[in-house]
């Protein structure tokens, strides 16, 4: 069934007070209370949200996407105290001390789920992800609401996150009624998934984001582990989302990683085909001289800025997937801070590595 897909233009610079009385909102939370999916705004990502307490509208966000049922959602709230109506159990103090320090904002933690919560947002799993989001627009929401939101990004499922309204109009116009168009994401990138130990009795981020191990330390001082350094020796997926492949363009993307950039010029050189290659500005530079004819070269920002690139990543994908392009290269960034979580998108996107 094709539907028409309204979209509603915000100031996201409004105060969260502000925003309750406002008429998009307003207009998002009708939806939503009718049982049906919008898309919104968040400081990672666009959401895809429903009434996580209705199972009918819940199953609309996978039928939107195409996503596999058993790939569980994240739970949105704006408050504290509404947690006891998703989760069972005692927080411990580790648990404490991460919403203490790190909600609203970019990290997403994994609690026991409570059966309040219907199946299919946990995708049938005893865990449920919740999160806390900092944008004043997705708060807003739901606090007029009144309930929690389910909301996985709202991109067509294996596609690049939107961080921009027109992404979502481009993957989902006739399937969802209304988005509201807050503007760009500021982070870019989905927000970092933590299991405080619930399934080893460890520690560990299940999908590195904006809040990084390092922060986790600084603030709570508890050691966590990267999934990714640990994941593939048994082979088992800690996160079901994590077996998909994800954040691809249609165009193949290739990963440089360039340990010698006087190789980099030939390489450009004897590209073929109709290729675009993202580099560092500082890359650039040191290329800068040639005159390429068949390669676009698109400069993805400072490697000193690596915030910036992951605000850009997924807009620039998105943008030269749109064009007539072979092939997508795209410079290695350096592993650290949301770089980490930069590279992983990037794996999960890329089909090869090519080393310099
Ligand atoms: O920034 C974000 O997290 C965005 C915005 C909209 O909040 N949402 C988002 O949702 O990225 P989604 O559905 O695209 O990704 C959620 C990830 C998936 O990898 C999923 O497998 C994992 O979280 N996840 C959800 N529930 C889980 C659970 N109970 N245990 C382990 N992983 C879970
Ligand atoms: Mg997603």
């Amino acid at each position: 069934m094709i539907i028409k897909t309204e979209i509603g233009k915000i100031d996201s610079d409004y105060d969260y007070k502000v925003l309750l009385k406002n008429k998009i909102i307003n207009k998002g939370a009708f939806f939503l209370k009718k049982g049906e999916v919008i898309a919104f705004p968040t400081e990672t990502v666009y959401g895809l949200g429903a009434n996580a307490l209705n199972k009918n509208a819940v199953k609309k966000i996978f039928l939107a996407k195409g996503r596999p049922a058993d790939n569980p959602l994240i739970v949105h709230v704006d408050k504290n105290k509404k947690l006891s109506n998703i989760i069972r159990g005692n927080l411990s103090d580790f648990v404490v001390s991460l919403i203490d320090n790190f909600w609203p904002g970019p990290l997403t933690i994994i609690f026991p789920v409570n059966r309040k919560i219907p199946e299919i947002v946990t995708a049938g799993l005893d865990t449920v992800a919740v999160r806390m989001p900092v944008h004043p627009v997705a708060r807003a929401l739901i606090t007029v609401c009144g309930y929690p939101l389910a909301a996985p990004s709202a991109n067509v499922s294996g596609y690049p996150s939107p961080t921009i309204a027109e992404h979502v109009y481009r993957d989902l116009k006739g399937k969802i009624p209304y988005i509201i168009d807050g503007g760009a994401c500021p982070v870019g990138l989905e927000s970092t998934v933590l299991d405080p130990g619930i399934s080893k009795n460890k520690p560990v981020i299940l999908r590195p984001g904006a809040i990084t191990a390092e922060d986790i330390f600084k603030l709570t001082g508890q050691r966590v582990k990267n999934a990714d350094e640990d994941n593939g020796r048994d082979g088992t997926p800690l996160s079901p989302g994590m077996k998909y492949r994800h954040y691809a363009p249609s165009t193949p993307v290739k990963i440089l990683q360039i340990d010698e950039p006087f190789r980099l010029a030939g390489f450009l050189n004897k590209l073929d085909k109709k290729s675009a290659v993202l580099l560092s500005e500082e890359t650039i530079q040191t290329v800068k001289s040639i005159n390429f004819e068949k390669q676009k070269i698109v400069n993805m920002g400072s490697c000193d800025d690596l915030e910036g690139i992951a605000h850009r990543l997924f807009a620039l994908l998105r943008k030269l997937d749109q064009q007539d392009f072979d092939y997508i290269y795209i410079e290695k960034v350096r592993d650290q801070g949301i770089g980490r979580a930069i590279m992983n998108r990037l794996h999960k996107a890329s089909q090869e590595n090519i080393y310099l």
